[in-house]
């Protein structure tokens, strides 16, 4: 049977930051996360996914964060009809959250800064008036161009670009940057093959940047989400604390979610992270940003 690949320096370092919960946080990542899905509402409505479930006989539940966020109790949503129409998007719990913390508006133009293939991208597209998805990857554009179809995603505007030559100012920003994708072990056997420490700091060093030029896109008053599948204090509050030394207006905000137990690493006030034995997630960290008015 494959299992799970895990360099020793990986092993080294977060057994250190786990302290005596190495045990816990190491077992939890070696389990197959749980299901869970979206409900597309530019195509459909809970109401209806939730009859079409029952009536299949198929266990969920609403997770009390948001009406459109639940578990499923089957092993392949993508083999559901529900999925094959865009009426739901498959989605991993924790990746949810962002979208749900950065609470866009119909009164919202939206940057998805790094939005391929677009999960996210359809959860901002339910909420905001416009959004434009941008991507640097010309594969993955494809796929998000792809979704945009799928999902009826009317409102978005999908660009092939480096964020960091966009030039409009917006109300919300999403910004899920690139990262060493840690969080990703419980979804991928394989996530930790290029894992290497160095690769943590090429991306963080990447991340601050993108972070930067973001923040500067974001319209007085505005806000937007820095997050990442990365369990690293050098791509999460390392990246956020920069910031906060380049930009005297920029502060993070605290975040409350219904039914997740958030914690915070002292490094950076109301940074949350997501410890995968807490919420049954993979591993995720994230922040909401606000630019003073
Ligand atoms: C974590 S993934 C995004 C996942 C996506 N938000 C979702 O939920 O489906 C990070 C993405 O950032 C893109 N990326 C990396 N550097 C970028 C840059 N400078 N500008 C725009 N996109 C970038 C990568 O191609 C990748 O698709």
């Amino acid at each position: 049977m494959k299992t799970t690949y895990f360099p020793d320096k990986f092993i080294e370092k977060y057994k250190y930051f786990c302290k005596n919960e190495w045990g816990e946080f190491f077992t939890t990542i070696q389990i197959k996360q749980p299901k869970s899905f979206w409900v597309n509402s530019n195509l459909t409505n809970k109401k209806e996914v939730e009859k079409n479930l029952n009536d299949l006989n198929i266990k969920f539940q609403n997770y009390p964060f948001h009406n459109f966020a639940y578990g499923i109790d089957y092993p392949n949503p993508g083999q559901l009809e529900l999925f094959k129409s865009a009426k739901i998007s498959i989605q991993e719990k924790a990746s949810m959250l962002p979208v749900i913390a950065l609470n866009p508006t119909n009164q919202d133009y939206v940057l998805d800064a790094c939005a391929s293939p677009g999960t996210k991208t359809i959860q901002l597209s339910n909420f905001s008036k416009k959004v434009k998805a941008t991507d640097v990857n010309s594969k993955r554009i494809e796929i998000l161009n792809y979704n945009k179809k799928k999902y009826n995603l009317k409102n978005v505007e999908v660009v092939r670009a480096d964020v960091r030559n966009v030039k409009d100012t917006f109300d919300k920003i999403l910004l899920d940057a690139p990262c060493s994708s840690e969080g990703l072990v419980r979804k991928d056997f394989d996530a930790l093959k290029e894992w290497t420490p160095k690769l943590v700091l090429e991306k963080a060093r990447l991340q601050k940047e993108i972070l930067i030029y973001c923040f500067d896109l974001l319209k007085y008053g505005g806000q937007m989400v820095y997050s990442t599948c990365s369990f690293a204090p050098e791509e999460n509050e390392d990246v956020v604390n920069f910031l906060m030394q380049k930009r005297e207006d920029a502060t993070v905000e605290k975040i409350n979610l219904d039914g997740i137990k958030i914690r915070y690493n002292p490094l950076c006030e109301n940074y949350v992270r997501l410890w995968p034995q807490d919420n049954n997630t993979q591993q995720f960290g994230f922040c909401l940003i606000s630019k003073k008015d």
